[in-house]
């Protein structure tokens, strides 16, 4: 169609004729949107599934409710819901959209990629489609990548989606895990434009994956396997607490630093929203206010890789961001991985 050859024209004779290097192109967050299932659970839901209180959950993690999928509602159908508000959002026709990344560990498929259903669902044909896997540090992780294409001109509009069906990967009878979890999806539309800022810190720590695993399904041989129990999400609560305290602050310690900005600048801090100690913590440790730390675990629970998109739709539809304001978003969680992004509205 001619769409597709006028983006095909434009991604390249860019590419060709200008040193897009110099021009110091960043992704612009031109709109966002979130979904998430209608069904909800409350912590007293839960407490008639496993040992524990309403009083327990909210003063140990912060969460009184999480959304919950039915069955014909999965990660694909979320992301799309998600992705359609945020292009309506940007004012964005669909076919300008040249790059769909989808963060999630609970993909429908493995294969088609969810990023692909989303393109079928939304009609954006001239997208290129992906996933990548970086659990609750997904969706910084896919900012990241977005952010490093449209720098080097390679694409002009990005989809970012994060997108999760966790119900299906929770142990319901493990009151450990199955009270921190929920499902939903958060997406963000950034279009490439010249001069603005994104910078970046992240890290892995392989060796200390253990803390924080979900087996694949394809590594069940038989019936009966025991192996079956570990196609849950296991976790050392403990272990990626203490991990997540320390590691958090740092890594926005330095990106501040590198950058040269003061915690003052900072209009809000975004977390990844796995608990609210660990938020009330880092806040403590960077010696800012709680206040600069919007909060809606109490409503969604841990939705890994949506969590931090859901926070970014909810504060920008607040009318609380003015352009240029500075945001840091910080994610945390499986690897393990953690890091910290800057970005200006
Ligand atoms: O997004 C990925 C990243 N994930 C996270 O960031 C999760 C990080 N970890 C956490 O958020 C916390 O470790 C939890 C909320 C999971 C657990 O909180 P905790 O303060 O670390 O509790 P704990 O595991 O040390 O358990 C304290 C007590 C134990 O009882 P005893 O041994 O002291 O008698 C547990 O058995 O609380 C008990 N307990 C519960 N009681 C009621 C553990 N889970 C529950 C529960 N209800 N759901």
């Amino acid at each position: 169609s001619s769409a597709a050859s006028d983006v095909y024209k434009r991604q390249y004779t860019d590419c060709l004729t200008t040193d897009i290097m110099e021009k110091n192109m960043t992704g612009k967050i031109c709109g966002t949107g979130s979904w998430a299932p209608d069904r909800v659970w409350d912590n007293n839901d839960l407490a008639k599934m496993v040992e524990t209180s309403d009083e327990w959950i909210r003063e140990r993690t912060g969460v009184v409710q999480r959304h919950i999928a039915k069955e014909e509602e999965d990660t694909v159908t979320m992301a799309a819901q998600a992705a359609l508000r945020a292009v309506e959002d940007a004012g964005m026709d669909v076919e300008e959209i040249d790059l769909i990344l989808v963060a999630t560990i609970s993909p429908t498929e493995i294969m088609p990629c969810v990023a692909c259903g989303v393109q079928e669902r939304i009609g954006a044909e001239n997208a290129t489609c992906f996933d990548l896997n970086g659990a609750c540090t997904g969706s910084l992780l896919a900012l990241n990548t977005a952010q490093a294409y449209l720098a080097q001109g390679i694409y002009r509009n990005a989809l970012v989606i994060g997108a999760e069906k966790l119900s299906g990967l929770t142990d319901w009878t493990d009151r450990g895990t199955c009270i921190l979890f929920g499902d939903g999806a958060g997406a963000v539309v950034l279009r490439a434009e010249e001069g603005g800022r994104y910078a970046q810190v992240t890290h892995s720590i392989g060796k200390k994956g253990g803390a924080l695993t979900l087996q694949s399904r394809n590594q069940i041989c038989y019936e009966n396997d025991p192996k079956a129990k570990e196609t849950y999400i296991q976790m050392n609560g403990k272990e990626v607490f203490t991990f997540a305290v320390s590691k958090v602050p740092e890594a926005i310690k330095t990106l501040l630093y590198r950058e040269k900005i003061s915690y003052g600048d900072i209009r809000y801090y975004l977390l990844h929203q796995a608990n609210e100690r660990i938020i009330r913590s880092a806040a403590r440790r960077l010696g800012e206010d709680i206040s600069k730390f919007p909060m809606n675990m109490d409503r969604y629970g841990n939705t890994s890789s949506a969590s931090l998109l859901i926070l970014l739709d909810e504060v920008k539809k607040s009318g609380k961001l003015q352009k240029g304001d500075k945001l840091v978003l910080a994610g945390f969680g499986g690897g393990l991985t953690y890091g910290a992004s800057l970005i200006e509205y």
